[in-house]
């Protein structure tokens, strides 16, 4: 594909959203049954309540299709010039997952590709998709963020088990103005690999290939130092969140609605506590859906819209942090669509 490069003035318009999380739910009863937890352990330290999960048979790609598709419809659009998946769980290690994705969404010859952010998937996938439209690469791109994170937790490990489920959203991004209703403010992204160990699969990779020397059992699955990250999780969405606020030149109680990754209630509620954010501007979803890794933002933001509690003309903050780590966070003013 070749477009002319760098096209002044070109902002990243949001234009459609969707959200699909597969149909299977668990309840917390349902992981009471075969680990050593409790629904109120659950309840009180996460917030979650049920999730949904997929069932064999299931990939990450079958929940991006269909997160896709009703992004698209939403867009009320067929056709875009690039798609960009967002995953932690990618159908294979290789190839990348999009590609599939666009070609059974009937946009095979796009240029198609996965981008790896762990929980902070989505804005770092949406930076991209903004980049693809600012310098002319592309008019309109659908931007994925699709997680199977139950196909990768250690079904006996209880510190995650509880926590991770599995979901889909998407947004399909236009090429508009700075200055129109969906188009992204200040995007701030940011990483410390110093920290990488605190959330890994240590298994399946050239670190581990290259070491000559079989992996431990359960090296398959995700491992995440829970308190840790808590404790990042928090001070790296705060400051992110204000850095973003500054550089759009907005004051907090500028923020109508606040959108962050759902990890844990607990840190949804610090953060919006250390930001002066009441529970009255936050969205939230993860009672019913948990922390869906990349997705949960999107996600969020298809489900706030389908019940209203996000509308035209809400000032929204978004913020989201994971492994890597990686964190983010983005301003923008919610369109009608
Ligand atoms: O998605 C982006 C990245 N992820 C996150 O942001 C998640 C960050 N972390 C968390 O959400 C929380 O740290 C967890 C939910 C994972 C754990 O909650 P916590 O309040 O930080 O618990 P903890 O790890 O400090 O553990 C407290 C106790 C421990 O027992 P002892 O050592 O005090 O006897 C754990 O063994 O709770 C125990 N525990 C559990 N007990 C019942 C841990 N998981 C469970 C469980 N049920 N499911």
């Amino acid at each position: 594909m070749t477009r002319p490069p760098f096209p002044a003035g070109r902002a990243a318009v949001i234009a459609g959203v969707g959200g699909y999380v597969p149909p299977t739910v668990v309840t917390n009863n349902d992981l009471v049954a075969r680990l050593d937890t409790s629904d109120e352990w659950i309840r009180t330290r996460t917030g979650i309540v049920s999730r949904h999960v997929v069932t064999p048979g299931t990939a990450t790609s079958d929940l991006a299709v269909e997160a896709g598709r009703r992004a698209l419809k939403s867009a009320e659009d067929s056709q875009v010039d690039a798609v960009v998946l967002a995953t932690t769980t990618p159908d294979r290690p290789c190839p990348a997952t999009a590609p599939a994705v666009a070609t059974r969404l009937g946009l095979s010859g796009v240029p198609a590709f996965d981008v790896a952010a762990v929980c902070t998937g989505f804005l770092y996938a949406l930076a991209v998709g903004a980049g693809f439209l600012a310098c002319g690469l592309a008019d309109r791109v659908l931007v994925i963020a699709s997680d199977a994170f139950t196909t990768i937790i250690d079904p006996a490990d209880r510190s995650t088990a509880v926590i991770f489920a599995d979901g889909a959203g998407a947004v399909v991004l236009r090429a508009g103005s700075a200055d129109e209703p969906g188009a992204l403010g200040s995007v701030v992204l940011g990483s410390d690999g110093e920290l990488s160990d605190l959330i890994t699969v240590p298994a399946g990779g050239s670190r581990q290939r290259s070491a000559g020397t079989p992996p431990q059992p359960g090296d398959e699955f995700f491992h995440m130092n829970g308190r840790a990250t808590y404790r990042h999780a928090v001070e790296r969405m705060t400051a992110a969140s204000l850095r973003s606020l500054a550089t759009a030149g907005w004051r907090l109680e500028d923020v109508d609605r606040f959108a962050a990754h759902q990890a844990n209630a607990r840190i949804l509620g610090a953060v919006a506590e250390r930001l002066g954010i009441g529970p009255e501007r936050q969205l939230t979803n993860i009672e019913h859906v948990g922390n869906t890794g990349g997705a949960s933002i999107p996600l969020l933001l298809a489900q706030s819209v389908a019940d209203g509690s996000l509308a035209a003309g809400h000032r929204l903050l978004l913020t989201a942090f994971g492994g890597g780590l990686a964190w983010g966070a983005a301003t923008l003013t919610w369109p009608e669509f």
